[in-house]
């Protein structure tokens, strides 16, 4: 399992949190790496949720997520999506409602849960993007249990007198 678990992460993502807000105000938000754009028409996105992640419920019974496509500054906000915790959301900048969105991303995708799918131990939520909007920036990028960065562009400096 490990050994399966360390080859599956040699594939390079980027990192998401996908939020959620029920009509009564409850709301979840969970790190993902296993965001992926299915269709343009229709417009369709996926990830994959843990059956035993203690948000699963909410998920389910919400119907509706947003995608945030986290920053190559904003690991702090991968790790605290990742760690169990009554409330995830406390001190975080957020733009939208009713659907958590946060701030300082580079993209973002309102979704109406279309469909869950069965995928062994996780959930499949495929999602009609209903919305979305995006920023210029670089990403924070997942490789083998590590977060990376790219490296900026150098400047040469031939003909920079
Ligand atoms: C970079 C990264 C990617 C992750 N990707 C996923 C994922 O795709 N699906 C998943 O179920 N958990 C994933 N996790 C773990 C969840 O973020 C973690 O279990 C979180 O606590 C779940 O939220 P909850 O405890 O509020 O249910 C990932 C964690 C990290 C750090």
């Amino acid at each position: 399992m490990r050994s399966l678990r360390e080859a599956f992460g040699q594939f390079a993502t980027g990192v998401a949190v996908i939020t959620t807000a029920t009509d009564d105000g409850e709301r979840a938000g969970v790190t993902v790496n296993s965001f992926t754009s299915v269709s343009l028409d229709p417009p369709l996105v996926l990830w994959c949720l843990s059956n035993r992640a203690p948000s699963a419920p909410l998920f389910l019974r919400a119907g509706r997520f947003a995608v945030n496509v986290l920053a190559a500054d904003q690991d702090h906000l991968s790790r605290r999506f990742a760690t169990p915790s009554t409330d995830k959301f406390a001190g975080v900048e957020l733009l939208g409602a009713p659907l958590p969105i946060l701030a300082g991303t580079l993209a973002s995708f309102v979704c109406r849960t279309e469909r869950v799918h069965d995928g062994g131990d996780h959930h499949i939520f495929v999602g009609a993007v209903e919305g979305y909007q995006r920023a210029e920036g670089e990403p924070l990028v997942f490789h083998s249990g590590r977060y990376r960065e790219f490296w900026p562009e150098l400047t040469t400096a031939a003909g920079a007198a």
